[in-house]
């Protein structure tokens, strides 16, 4: 046996509500920008919409048994604000508070470790029709927001996320439009970018004077490489698309400074901080959450935007159904970057996984995914690497629990370990949910030699 894992390593999967849940409305919920977003024509693939997803929401109590059939010893998700205070702020709609405290309730019964992310993108419509992420009040808001849920649900979740990716509710919702709620703008997208960086802090501080665990913040990080004869201008396109996509909110929260670089990408788009805003950025986390899905070969390109690079397909390379290489080194390479430059803290690997075709129905009762075990297999070996050079790495979350609304792809991409049928609704557990329990029930020992059942 390897021991490669350390005890207490948490083995878990990752959610996020919008879509899983369904119900948005239910139980007295505020709408969020999802709403309005699904129900402008050709915003999601296919029509689709969070209206059902899974309908966790009305089956939390099944998929907790699930997670406890695979042993997991972790499960994050995340809180939909719309439904504890369907204005966004004001007064606490307790029915929808309450879904949150049974699912909690349920996890701890079943032995599962609750790591709770306060914002993965649904901002109530509310907030939004004032501006959203762009007006100033929204650090308040969403400390508000957070301190109801430290003093609701603090006493038994003991890892708290603020923002999850920051830089994709940027880019995606303010930068190029194509998620919620869809502006094309690239001043907004630095401002928007700003704003939720004075709203994680604004939590955090909020948490150091009542909470008792921890709390962290979750970037998603993509590695800039080059290809072999990449000249001068690619070298500086590389750099500036490392800036912008992987620098941009870890740097201001953990240095107390925005990237030089960022001047360059967003030109006269860039707002002029002052200099004692930015430094207010820096507030310490306990721990920082990776979500890692692939790297990006990069090369010079005017036709890129904001920043002048475009990404390059490598030949022989494995790419998922979303165009994602397959690059497991970069994993190990980008916890080890993250431990050397913000200071050794402790990093979870909040999201990691694939889309990858699985058939669309169970075949004679199974669904095999042999890709989607190779990841996982190749990524945890990644993470074990990373382990053994000192990075202090603390658990791992696979993207995803089941198959779910994949935002503006709707239901055609499918990066879940159980498979769902969302004309019934059924869950069944892919091969690579069992081979992942498996793993488990090892505590990760001998990764190599555990094989898929058969
Ligand atoms: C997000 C998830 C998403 C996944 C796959 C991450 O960026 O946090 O919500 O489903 O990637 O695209």
């Amino acid at each position: 046996m390897n021991p490669a894992f350390p005890p207490g390593f948490l083995w878990g999967c990752a959610t996020s509500a919008h879509q899983i849940e369904g119900s948005p409305l239910a139980d007295g919920a505020g709408p969020s920008i999802w709403q309005r977003f699904a129900r402008t024509p050709g915003r999601i693939a296919g029509g689709d919409s969070g209206d059902v997803a899974c309908d966790h929401y009305r089956r939390m109590h099944d998929d907790v048994a699930l997670m406890k059939d695979l042993g997991l010893t972790a499960y994050r998700f995340s809180i939909n604000w719309g439904r504890v205070l369907p204005e966004g702020r004001g007064p606490v709609n307790a029915a929808g508070l309450g879904f949150y405290e049974r699912l909690v309730d349920a996890l701890l019964a079943a032995g599962i470790t609750p790591l709770a992310t306060l914002y993965h993108w649904d901002l109530p419509q509310a907030l939004d029709d004032r501006g959203g992420w762009l007006n100033p009040d929204i650090a308040h808001w969403f400390a508000d927001y957070a301190a109801v849920m430290y003093r609701a649900l603090d006493d038994r979740v003991p890892l708290w996320a603020t923002i999850n990716e920051p830089w994709v509710v940027a880019d995606g919702g303010y930068m190029h439009g194509v998620l919620a709620p869809g502006h094309r703008c690239a001043h907004e997208a630095a401002v928007a970018a700003h704003r939720q960086l004075q709203a994680h802090a604004a939590a955090v501080r909020a948490y150091r004077a009542m909470g008792r665990h921890q709390i962290g913040l979750v970037v998603n990080i993509e590695p800039k490489h080059l290809a072999p004869g990449a000249t001068g201008a690619d070298r500086h396109a590389a750099a500036l698309a490392d800036a912008y996509m992987n620098r941009q909110y870890l740097d201001p929260t953990l240095l107390g400074r925005y990237p030089d670089e960022l001047r360059e990408v967003f030109g006269a788009s860039w707002p002029d901080w002052p200099d004692a805003e930015v430094e207010a950025l820096k507030t310490p986390v306990d721990w920082l959450g990776l979500n890692y899905y692939t790297r990006a070969v990069v090369q010079a390109d005017p036709a890129g935007w904001p920043v002048k690079a475009v990404p390059v397909r490598q030949p022989g390379a494995i790419y998922t159904e979303t165009g994602w290489e397959l690059h497991p080194q970069s994993l190990a390479d980008t916890l080890l970057w993250m431990h050397q430059r913000y200071g050794g803290l402790p990093l979870y690997v909040t999201e990691n996984g694939a889309a990858f075709y699985d058939p669309p129905h169970t075949i004679e009762g199974r669904i095999d995914d042999p890709l989607r075990v190779h990841y996982l297999r190749t990524h945890l070996a990644a993470v074990q690497s990373a382990i053994a050079q000192g990075a202090d790495v603390r658990g791992y979350c696979a993207w995803s629990l089941l198959d779910n609304l994949e935002w503006a792809h709707g239901f055609a991409k499918r990066f879940g370990l159980v498979h769902v049928d969302f004309q019934t609704l059924q869950r069944t557990p892919k091969a690579s949910a069992r081979w992942y329990a498996q793993l488990i029930a090892r505590h990760g020992a001998d990764l190599a030699e555990v094989a898929p059942p058969a």
